[in-house]
């Protein structure tokens, strides 16, 4: 059967059929995440490392594994790609996904830039197919109601933002030792990472852009902390900031700071958004719930009272991608979403290059 399609790509009702590139750490989250999804099945695995997509198609019972990503859209009877690889080959490997007419859920951040962002929606759009980019924070039903929140002036008009990513795996291993290729990867500029920005504060601006509104001009200071003598560690220079201190200002006037590092000692993978409007306020801690934040308004502001809000429950970025498969109708983050937060960080880059305020 065939379902009204707003894509140029029409897609049966029936299963949806899923190829993961890129068979690292993120893939086997998406892995499970699939798995549990009614309606849409992972066939097919693909890595550069045959003996890594070998093992991840065993592990996660996927019929058939590549090596080629070419090979893989000739041969494979696949409708979706998740793209889960390296930041610098989101670009390449998902229009070339998008040419052969697949829908694409790709990691984030979208691109290395807004530049190369936009050939990415340009090549969706013209093949129109569905397209999503994986900001993973969208999943918690928080920072949907605090977008409801925020959108129906229940906060009156915003005025201050304090919004925070604090990793440490740089000052300890609890995730395994840095000098990993998996982990290393990260920290190198020419290995395409644009820092613990492209990494943890594309997440941060997605997030508190989605509650509060655009960000319309910021001023960034970038740092690179020491890591080990002479600052290279095989093939891997360790040139790509690690720390990043952001002022914004959004389009709605509010101020915000906004902070993300990988040294934050005792705290492991850390996001939390503290919104203050002229009528009342919110704060979101992910360590402490993805389901419930807490509000100060009306009398509770003289005493700077917080209550507890449960929120209405909301589907992952992996159920929303599958919907929009099978109804056709792009969902969001997209790839324009993607594109925009891209944009944020550049002028980030262009700020602290400039050691002035950008636009964005
Ligand atoms: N959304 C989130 O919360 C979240 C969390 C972690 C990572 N990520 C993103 O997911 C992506 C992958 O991160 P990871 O932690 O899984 O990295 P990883 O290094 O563990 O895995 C990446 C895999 O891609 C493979 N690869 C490299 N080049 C390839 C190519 N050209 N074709 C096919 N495979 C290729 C590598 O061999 C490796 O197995 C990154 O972009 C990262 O920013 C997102």
């Amino acid at each position: 059967m065939k379902v009204a399609c707003r894509c140029a790509v029409v897609t049966t009702a029936g299963m949806i059929r899923i190829a993961i590139v890129g068979t690292g750490g993120m893939a086997g989250h998406h892995a499970g995440l699939f798995s549990k999804i009614a309606g849409c099945k992972v066939i097919a695995g693909c890595d550069v490392d045959e003996a890594k997509v070998k093992a991840f198609c065993v592990k996660h019972s996927i019929a058939s594994s590549y090596t080629d990503i070419d090979l893989m859209l000739k041969q494979s009877e696949i409708d979706a790609v998740v793209n889960a690889t390296p930041d610098r080959f989101h670009a390449s490997l998902s229009i070339k996904a998008i040419k052969a007419g697949k829908h694409v859920l790709c990691e984030k951040p979208l691109a290395l830039n807004y530049a190369e962002a936009m050939t990415m929606v340009e090549a969706a759009k013209s093949k129109g197919v569905i397209n999503l980019v994986n900001f993973s924070y969208r999943n918690a039903a928080v920072i949907h109601h605090a977008h409801k929140l925020i959108a129906a002036g229940k906060l009156g008009h915003i005025v201050h933002v304090d919004a925070s990513y604090l990793q440490s795996w740089l000052a300890q291993n609890s995730w395994g030792d840095w000098r990993l290729p998996q982990w290393a990867w990260r920290l190198s500029t020419k290995h395409g990472s644009a820092g613990a920005l492209g990494d943890i504060g594309i997440h941060l601006v997605d997030f508190a852009s989605y509650a509060v509104g655009d960000i319309k001009a910021v001023n960034a200071h970038l740092k690179v902390f020491k890591h080990i003598k002479g600052e290279k560690h095989g093939e891997y220079d360790l040139d790509a900031n690690d720390t990043a201190l952001m002022q914004v200002e959004f389009a709605n006037g509010a101020l915000g700071m906004m902070h993300v590092t990988r040294w934050a000692t005792g705290h492991l993978n850390t996001i939390e958004l503290l919104v203050c409007g002229t009528k009342g306020a919110l704060r979101i801690n992910l360590d402490r719930s993805y389901d419930k934040l807490e509000v100060s308004m009306g009398k509770d502001l003289a005493a700077g009272k917080w209550k507890e809000v449960v929120c209405p429950k909301t589907p992952s970025n992996a159920v929303r991608f599958i919907k929009a498969i099978k109804t056709g109708v792009n969902a969001q983050p997209d790839f324009q979403t993607g594109a925009k937060a891209q944009n944020v960080l550049d002028a980030c880059f262009a700020s602290h290059a400039e050691g002035k305020w950008a636009t964005v």
